[in-house]
């Protein structure tokens, strides 16, 4: 079962040192790029992390990263 495409570039998110996030991974949530519970009843479950700085992120919106919770840019690679 493959992600839902969220968008096709990433959102710049200002993320708070030392503060636990949940990365939406299904692509259904209504709050991207964080989880909202709308990945209930399938194979997905939010990837939760920490943020290390205090800085601007550009989040994988596309869920098909291969550095996610980041962009890496493969969303370029997708029709
Ligand atoms: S809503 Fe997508 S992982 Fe939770």
């Amino acid at each position: 079962m493959k992600p839902i495409i969220s968008d096709k570039q990433p959102k710049p998110i200002e993320l708070e040192q030392g503060k636990t996030y949940a990365w939406c991974s299904c692509g259904q949530s209504t709050s991207q790029p964080f989880c909202d519970g709308s990945h209930a009843g399938t194979a997905f479950s939010p990837k939760i992390f920490k943020a290390e700085e205090t800085k601007t992120a550009y989040m994988c919106m596309c869920k098909h990263s291969e550095n996610p919770v980041f962009c890496d840019g493969t969303h370029k690679t997708l029709d």
